[in-house]
């Protein structure tokens, strides 16, 4: 099934249930030939994962996730809640048919068409290959495309280079107006619009 298949948001300008859905539902979108991304269940929460949570080369710039210890349970937990929530889906990256990261579209306005974007690839043999890049630029795609949201947001802490990076290789835009700081570091705004984003060009957001 394409994207372009998909209904755009509802006539009343309200959340369009089926397309979001049918995501929640585990339709997987393919990455390439090799990887896709679904949404993801607590029965795809492995040791790979939670271990991965805990490295600290993956978490340095996760605030939430390196101030706990991860566990099973932990995980578990943030996977259902993700699950069950309207505003919010994780989709697991997988390559190879094994889960190697996240990514996940949350805090999902539907009225204002906008959402929050964040990533994780928690399986460091597979960084620097494009996987990240490509993970955003398809669920960016998805967002804008298929779920109709206008504006989506993502937060960096500046001296995340590889994250800004990819967000700026999908497509994303640094927003300066928009950035703020904490004892941590800045945190620094990127943003993807429909207006600035190239939707659904290139047909390899076919849903597998
Ligand atoms: C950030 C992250 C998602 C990047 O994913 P990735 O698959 O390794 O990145 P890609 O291979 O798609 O690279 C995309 C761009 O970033 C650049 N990049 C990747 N790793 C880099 C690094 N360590 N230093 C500098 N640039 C880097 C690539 O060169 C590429 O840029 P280009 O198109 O200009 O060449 C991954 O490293 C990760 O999950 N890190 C831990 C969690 C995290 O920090 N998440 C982000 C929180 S905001």
């Amino acid at each position: 099934m394409l994207l372009d298949q998909f209904s755009p948001l509802a006539a009343d300008g309200n959340t369009p249930a089926l397309t979001f859905a049918a995501l929640k539902g585990g339709a997987p979108i393919a990455l390439d030939d090799h990887a896709y991304l679904r949404a993801l269940t607590v029965e795809d929460v492995g040791d790979s994962y939670v271990n991965g949570m805990n490295d600290p080369e993956v978490h340095r710039f996760m605030t939430s996730v390196r101030q706990n210890r991860q566990t099973w349970q932990s995980v578990a937990d943030y996977v259902a809640a993700n699950m069950e929530s309207e505003a919010d889906i994780l989709f697991g990256i997988f390559v190879h048919n094994q889960l190697r990261g996240t990514v996940r579209l949350h805090a999902i306005e539907w009225a204002r068409g906008s959402a929050h974007v964040g990533i994780s690839l928690f399986d460091k043999s597979i960084w620097n290959q494009g996987w990240g890049r490509r993970a955003l630029a398809v669920l960016s795609d998805v967002a804008i495309g298929a779920l109709g949201l206008m504006r989506l947001m993502a937060g960096i802490y500046r001296n995340n280079t590889s994250s800004r990076r990819t967000f700026l290789a999908a497509g994303f835009v640094h927003e300066p107006a928009s950035d703020s700081s904490d004892s941590y570091d800045v945190c620094e705004i990127y943003v993807l619009t429909a207006n600035n984003s190239a939707v659904l060009t290139t047909g390899r957001n076919e849903i597998v």
